[in-house]
């Protein structure tokens, strides 16, 4: 298998996928097939973990009405939340108008996914607990960019400021479960560039400071 994750396209490569991945936030109406979906969950579960504990649970919602619910508590949240900031320079401006737009689409992205930790499954250390669940959330990214899909991840509903309570009432998930993250996904409606990001020299340091 030569290191290639079942599933993944021999054509895009471990280090072409993460050399590409990209947040896109335009999707086309598409729906996902079953197959791919179940891979790309796969993937995201042979990821690390604190003492292999795999404290993740996905809750992957495609029903309309439902995302349509779900936006509710995560819009007014963000539009609160960016009302009170300030000072944000044009291209931040365009990130985060670009972020809202596709909250406000939310029932129109094909599937959503909600990455929560089981804080019953994972180590009591404070630092194990969301450390366990973004490799898997990388995984799944990167593993729906190898079939084609585009992805975005966001923190909406992710904490009480962010609409949790609600999201969490609204598909049910219990009191011991904590939303981490929320991942958008479909077919992507634009191709962007190769992701923008500063060059090593300035944040590696070897062997000391
Ligand atoms: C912890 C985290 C939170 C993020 N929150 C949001 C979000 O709320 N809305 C959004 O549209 N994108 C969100 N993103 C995506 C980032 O904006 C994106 O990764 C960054 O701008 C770099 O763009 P790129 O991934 O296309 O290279 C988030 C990413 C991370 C890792």
């Amino acid at each position: 298998m030569n290191g290639v994750p079942v599933g993944m396209p021999k054509e895009m490569t471990v280090l072409e996928g993460i050399n590409s991945l990209r947040s896109v936030r335009k999707f086309n109406p598409d729906q996902i097939p079953e197959d791919k979906l179940k891979i790309v969950l796969g993937c995201a579960s042979k990821a690390a973990s604190g003492s292999n504990t795999q404290p993740w649970e996905f809750v992957v919602v495609r029903d309309a009405t439902l995302k349509a619910r779900l936006k509710e508590p995560m819009l007014r949240t963000w539009l609160e939340r960016l009302a009170g900031s300030s000072g944000m320079s044009p291209r931040m401006r365009d990130v985060y108008d670009e972020a809202t737009e596709m909250l406000r689409n939310t029932e129109k992205v094909p599937v959503i996914i909600y990455c929560c930790v089981d804080l019953n499954r994972v180590g009591k250390s404070e630092e194990v607990k969301y450390a366990s669940i973004y490799p898997a959330v990388q995984n799944l990214m990167l593993a729906a960019h190898a079939l084609g899909f585009a992805t975005c991840l966001t923190v909406h509903g992710s904490t009480p400021t962010r609409g949790e309570p609600e999201v969490k009432k609204i598909i049910g998930i219990p009191d011991h479960v904590k939303i981490a993250c929320l991942v958008y996904l479909g077919y992507p409606a634009v191709q962007l560039s190769s992701p923008k990001r500063k060059s090593i020299e300035k944040f590696v340091h070897y062997d000391r400071w």
